[in-house]
């Protein structure tokens, strides 16, 4: 199968009550360790590539790696989604240059600028055979240089979506409803809840329209540990609880974004090797377990909390 947009995947998970996820990917392991977990599981992904991963990787590296894993992975469906597009620049060059869709986050611009560069998006990807995803309201968090200060977050006023999505063609629409960037998303000793009254509220006014959650990474406490017992400080790392992720992907969530769970996999199982064997230094020894560890999470995040396994 060659790379295929996301519109199918969205219908099918919209009626189906899953969400498909979709990671985020800055090198070949990363690549390696989701695709193997959803060959495995026979589901749909989305891998995403944000403007940092594009400036540390390369474009054309990113794409030659995913198409890699299109021949490895030919019962599969993949998408390869630019996240986080900051300007029509970026996106138009992801669209001539492979990708099936694109994000264009134009959230931090007032209401009217906003539909009009995501308008302006949908035009030249729409002829192009590319599908769009834009953004209203403003989650908390760090993503590539933009820093959202808690103060600043807003949640998505349910208001807006119908005239947001009417006027900009978009095919799906990330909504802010309590998820951030990052790995401190929650106060330590507060009870993390999302508002699902705005999700509803949203679902209720765009009726059979995919929704997209930023933000979602649960910051595993096993990993979280497994750094601060490994020489890193990550106190008071909270993420979403995934019994709210599998809810909202049984709503109108189509598409779900991890990118910090897999980075925590990572990091904590590398930190552990080198604490255990400090004189090795061959890459692939502690890649290895790296991205063996992040093939589990993700299979784990497929079957208990998107339930797209077998969806393929
Ligand atoms: O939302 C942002 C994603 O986690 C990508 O992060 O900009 O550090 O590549 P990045
Ligand atoms: P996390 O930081 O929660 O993994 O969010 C990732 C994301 O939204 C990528 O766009
Ligand atoms: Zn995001």
């Amino acid at each position: 199968m060659a790379l295929v947009t996301t519109t199918e995947m969205f219908k099918k998970a919209y009626h189906g009550g899953y969400a498909v996820g979709a990671f985020n990917v800055n090198n070949m392991e990363i690549v390696q360790a989701i695709t193997e977990a959803c060959r495995e599981e026979k589901a749909p992904v989305i891998l995403q590539v944000s403007k940092g991963a594009r400036a540390y990787a390369n474009h054309t590296y990113l794409v030659k790696l995913v198409e890699a894993a299109v021949i490895e992975c030919p019962e599969i469906p993949i998408a390869l989604h630019l996240d986080h597009g900051d300007s029509f620049e970026t996106c138009k060059a992801c669209i001539d240059g492979g990708f099936t869709s694109v994000m264009i986050d134009a959230s931090s611009k007032p209401f009217a600028e906003n539909i009009e560069i995501t308008r302006k998006v949908v035009e030249y990807a729409h002829d192009h055979g590319v599908v769009v995803e834009a953004e209203l309201g403003a989650l908390a968090g760090i993503e590539d240089e933009v820093n959202v200060s808690a103060d600043n977050a807003h949640y998505t006023r349910p208001e807006e979506v119908e005239e947001f999505v009417s006027k900009t063609g978009c095919d799906s629409l990330a909504i802010a409803i309590g998820t951030s960037h990052g790995a401190y998303k929650f106060k330590p000793g507060t009870k993390p809840q999302l508002r699902f009254d705005i999700l509803e509220e949203v679902s209720r006014r765009l009726p059979e329209f995919p929704i997209v959650l930023h933000g979602s990474s649960s910051v595993p406490k096993e990993y979280v540990d497994m750094v601060n017992a490994y020489g890193g400080a990550m106190p008071g790392a909270v993420g979403v609880p995934e019994e709210q992720l599998r809810h909202a992907a049984q709503l109108s969530v189509c598409k779900i974004n991890i990118d910090s769970d897999l980075r925590l996999a990572m990091t904590g199982t590398i930190r552990k090797f080198f604490a255990e064997h400090p004189e090795k230094f061959d890459p692939r020894e502690y890649l290895k377990p790296a991205r063996a560890n992040i093939k589990e999470l993700v299979r784990h995040k497929l079957v208990d909390v998107l339930g797209c396994s077998g969806k393929a």
